[in-house]
């Protein structure tokens, strides 16, 4: 039986890929921070899955304190990695996590010989690459490492969209610019599979998304529908938008580089090849339940 290390075990789509890989077969093993080992029996807020009983082994670590981390990979025939900051707030940066946490587990990786590193940055797209460049600065180190690998890049994930659900919730949707730009989003379970399914692919980088292209305009329109109400979407100028978000920098890179992210991701296609059968029509029907669930309970 093959032996895996999962890294972003507790994240939205570390959880799925975790259910991915038991139901392949695989004997898992998760790298999990102290504070956040309860994730692991908890469903997410993205409704990812609860997966402390499909853990094999759990590995208490921290990948930004190597001391932390001897043995880690020890016996581990494939490491995945999704570790990366994205709603976190720990004090550390992007170049803490995304370039050395995860160039922690690869000097691991290497020292105990394993067959394959399958790690997830995100779709090559001119100005994204720019704004995820510590993610990009690891991918080259994997590129060095001479181990086997394969990167995984995605368009955006269905969790992220779940604000646009919570907007349209509270009455009004706004948008970046004019809300003409497509994406087809995945799903985290498609994502998993084709992380997991890269174990035994030829290919160094695996662009995919999801099954259905959205324009942002869409994406507003289909939330309120989800939800029964009459769309009612305010569009913001782009220009304005990113004369603010640069306003940020000087306060604290950290948000400039999250602000930024997301206001540029609204002003670019990024479309990839279409995977998946999940619809996020689908998701946003499952999450509103959540939604009214939870309105439901404060109004008693
Ligand atoms: N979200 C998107 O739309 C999108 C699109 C394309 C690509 N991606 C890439 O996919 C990656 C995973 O996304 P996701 O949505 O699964 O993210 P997520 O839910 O935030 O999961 C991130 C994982 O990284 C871990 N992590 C974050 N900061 C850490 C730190 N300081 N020390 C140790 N571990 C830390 C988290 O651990 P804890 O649970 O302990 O915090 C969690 O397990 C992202 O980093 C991003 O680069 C995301």
């Amino acid at each position: 039986m093959q032996k895996v290390l999962v890294a972003g075990a507790t994240g939205y789509l570390g959880k799925f890929v975790v259910q991915e890989f038991k139901r392949q077969g695989y004997w898992v093993r998760a790298l999990v921070r102290e504070r956040s080992l309860h994730k692991l029996e908890e469903i997410g807020p993205f409704l990812e899955p609860a997966v402390k009983d499909q853990i094999d082994g759990v590995f208490v670590g921290e990948v930004t304190k190597p001391e932390t981390l001897h043995g880690l990979c020890d016996g581990i025939d494939v490491v995945f990695s999704s570790i990366g900051i994205t709603r976190q707030r720990d004090g550390v940066g992007f170049m803490d996590v995304d370039y050395q946490g995860n160039k922690n587990i690869l000097d691991l990786a290497v020292d105990a010989s394993v067959k394959k590193f399958i790690f997830v940055s995100v779709i090559k797209a001119p100005v994204i690459e720019d704004l995820v460049r510590p993610r990009e600065l690891f991918v080259e180190e994997l590129e060095n490492s001479g181990l086997d690998h394969t990167i995984i890049r995605p368009t955006g994930f269905f969790s992220d969209m779940s604000e646009v659900l919570k907007m349209a919730n509270s009455g009004r949707v706004y948008l970046i610019g004019e809300g003409k730009n497509r994406i087809n989003l995945i799903h985290g379970a498609d994502l998993a599979k084709v992380c997991v399914d890269a174990v035994g692919s030829q290919q160094y980088e695996i662009p995919v998304g999801g099954p259905v292209i959205y324009t942002h305009t869409e994406i507003g329109e289909l939330a309120f529908s989800v939800l029964g109400k009459a769309p009612k979407i305010t569009r913001i100028p782009a220009g304005l938008v990113n004369v603010v978000v640069k306003m940020v920098r000087p306060f604290s890179e950290h948000y400039y580089t999250l602000a930024a992210f997301f206001a540029t991701a609204m002003q670019v296609d990024l479309v990839a090849p279409q995977g998946g059968t999940h619809t996020l029509k689908a998701f946003y029907e499952e999450l509103s339940r959540e939604l009214l669930e939870e309105g439901s309970q404060t109004t008693v």
